[in-house]
């Protein structure tokens, strides 16, 4: 099949690169010319473990091509898929307007029918309005279907999650746009990957109701860890005691610094703007919130209960992403806890495996703050070490080495990487969340 993405961010570079790994002709357009340059030479411009390879086997068996011209790009693909972003907007409410112009572009420029599918997170029936766009400048006599075809990739694994999903799932308001996908996702439902069809709305708020619940598996269980600090039990027991219950699952219940990246915090405060909308109050989301902005504080709280003093002190922090195995840095934990540290007068030695380039656009160096090649070298004459991200090479990392190297033995971890009786047993003075 020709397919069209409009938008080569995380969802659109994977899903263009996995709908061409499964043999379609993908053609992907992008706005950002320094992307698209990167693209063109067959580079990934983000860090996303299997992406590299995959772009270059597709670009160089020509089933996969970028360019940056829409009319192109629109004429190429019966299916266009809209990839592109739907920040949070001042009020909460998802901004639209990336959404609106790639629609007004179709209609203006599709001479044949087309099915304009939304992959980008949106509100319940943002279709509608994408429906009225595309009718209201279309060229007489084109047809249009509207779609909904959310995407549950996680950045990380995206590819693996592309390819091997949980579910599919599709809205669709007619047969032609139905047949369509049926045909597009066959690869995956023969392999018994299941496929929900649903209408519209369902897709669009089945996006937005599991990414709500997830952020609120994460509050939940970030506060019955604040609950074990104080009643002396473990929530890393705890939470497996509660996994282990098929109804609740371990997934998701990590104690820690909260969820960040580009979807949760701006997802959960659009659900609660759309229900807002129709008359109901999500306060059960508006806490989840609320609960996640406290942990960032309630981090840096307890590094000074245990530093005391920052100015002066040395500290070196490890993980800089929002997530390991990946560069997104949006919304990342380490953004405000790193500035907060910063003013309080400490030098940092920052480190992260693969988003310290892209921390540097939003933190840049400065007199007090340093981007280390490597782990170890952060740990230079520091007072203490944070762990602020869950990469697995610190997990693995030589803690003689890092006991060595540090001028205090004091880790401060925000993940719960390690064993505290084997950091005890260690001689290290370990503090962790929840336990
Ligand atoms: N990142 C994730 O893990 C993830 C997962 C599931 C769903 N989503 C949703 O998918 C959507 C995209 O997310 P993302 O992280 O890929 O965003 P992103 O910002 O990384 O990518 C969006 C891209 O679209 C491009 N773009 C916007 N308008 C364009 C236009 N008219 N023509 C050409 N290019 C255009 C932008 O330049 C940008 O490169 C969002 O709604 C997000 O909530 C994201």
């Amino acid at each position: 099949m020709k397919i069209t993405v409009i938008g080569a961010g995380y969802v659109g570079l994977v899903s263009a690169a996995c709908f061409a790994e499964i043999g379609n002709e993908v053609m992907c357009v992008e706005k950002i010319s320094s992307k698209l340059d990167t693209l063109k030479k067959g580079e990934s411009p983000i860090y996303e473990p299997g992406l590299s390879e995959v772009l270059k086997r597709n670009i160089s068996e020509n089933r996969i091509t970028f360019t940056d011209n829409m009319d192109d790009a629109i004429h190429f693909g019966e299916a266009i898929f809209l990839c592109v972003g739907t920040p949070q907007s001042e009020t909460g409410k998802a901004d639209l307007s990336q959404v609106e112009e790639a629609a007004r572009q179709i209609a203006q420029m599709a001479t044949s029918y087309k099915l304009v599918i939304e992959k980008s997170t949106v509100p319940v029936n943002t279709n509608k309005w994408v429906k009225r766009t595309l009718e209201r400048y279309a060229k007489d006599g084109v047809d249009f279907d509207v779609a909904s075809n959310p995407e549950f990739l996680r950045e990380g694994s995206a590819l693996e999650d592309f390819m091997k999903p949980d579910r599919i799932v599709v809205g669709v308001e007619s047969e032609r746009a139905e047949k369509i996908f049926r045909e597009l996702y066959k690869p995956f439902t023969d392999q018994g990957y299941p496929l929900l069809v649903t209408n519209t709305a369902a897709a669009e708020l089945i996006k937005h109701a599991s990414n709500s619940f997830l952020a609120l598996k994460i509050s939940y269980i970030n506060m019955v860890s604040d609950l074990c600090e104080k009643v002396g039990a473990d929530v890393e027991l705890v939470a497996e005691g509660m996994g282990l219950d098929k109804r609740i699952g371990r997934q998701f219940l990590n104690a820690g610094l909260g969820y960040g990246g580009s979807c949760f915090p701006k997802d959960v405060k659009a659900f609660v703007k759309i229900a807002e909308e129709n008359g109901l109050d999500f306060a059960l989301l508006r806490e989840t919130d609320c609960l996640n902005e406290e942990r960032r504080p309630k981090f840096i709280e307890k590094i000074e209960e245990i530093l005391w003093i920052n100015k002066n002190k040395t500290i070196a922090v490890w993980g800089l992403a929002f997530k390991p195995n990946t560069d997104d840095v949006r919304e990342a934990p380490a953004i405000d806890i790193v500035n907060a540290l910063s003013d309080s007068g400490a030098t940092l030695n920052m480190y992260d495996p693969k988003a310290t380039e892209t921390f540097k656009t939003v933190v840049p160096e400065a007199d007090n703050m340093s981007y280390c090649a490597n782990a170890y070298e952060a740990l230079e004459g520091a007072d203490a070490l944070i762990v602020l991200t869950e990469w697995e090479e610190f997990k693995e990392a030589d803690l003689a080495k890092v006991k060595s190297m540090l001028k205090l033995p004091i880790i401060i971890d925000g993940r719960n990487l390690y064993d505290p009786k084997e950091m005890k047993k260690q001689g290290f003075e370990y503090y962790c969340m929840g336990r």
